[in-house]
């Protein structure tokens, strides 16, 4: 059985559009294992962010992701970290459907409500950068 990662951003929380969020996953069937509302520190949005430092948009996305609560929660569940990344819908709002997260929610690439691990390695590392030893 897997776990994911899956994240808020501040627009998304901002919105007060975390019930529905939750409410999307269990309805599929998917079991919350941790949660947390907090402020990311620079250096901890810097690591989970770390493939795109070389980026033009990494300052911006690290400001963004830095400027406001997230709501940080840890997912479990069968195939449940590809499943999410469907849920989520496509980074490009052009791409992202009716009916996923984004495609309800989102207009623009940088401002787009959700972050969701995309393999199992990113979630293991995510999960231990976001909660540590905080989830058995
Ligand atoms: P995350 O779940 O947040 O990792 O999104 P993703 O996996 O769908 O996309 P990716 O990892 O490729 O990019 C990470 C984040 O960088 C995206 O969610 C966007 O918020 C942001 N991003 C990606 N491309 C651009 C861009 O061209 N401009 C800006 N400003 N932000 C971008
Ligand atoms: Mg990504």
């Amino acid at each position: 059985i897997e776990k994911t990662f899956l994240m808020i951003k501040p627009d998304g929380v901002k919105r007060q559009v975390i019930g529905d969020i939750v409410d999307r996953f269990e309805r599929r069937g998917f079991e919350l294992k941790g949660a947390k509302l907090m402020v990311a520190s620079r250096e901890v949005a810097e690591a989970h962010y770390a493939e795109h430092a070389d980026k033009p948009f990494f300052g911006e996305l690290v400001d963004f992701i830095t400027s406001g609560p997230v709501f940080a929660m840890v997912w479990e569940g069968e195939s449940v970290i590809s499943l999410a990344r469907i849920m989520m819908g496509a980074t490009k709002p052009s791409d992202s459907q009716p009916g996923t997260i984004r495609g309800d929610y989102a207009v623009t690439i940088s401002e787009n409500v959700i972050h969701g691990s995309d393999s199992a390695e990113s979630a293991e590392r995510e999960i231990s950068l976001w909660f540590g030893g905080e989830l058995a």
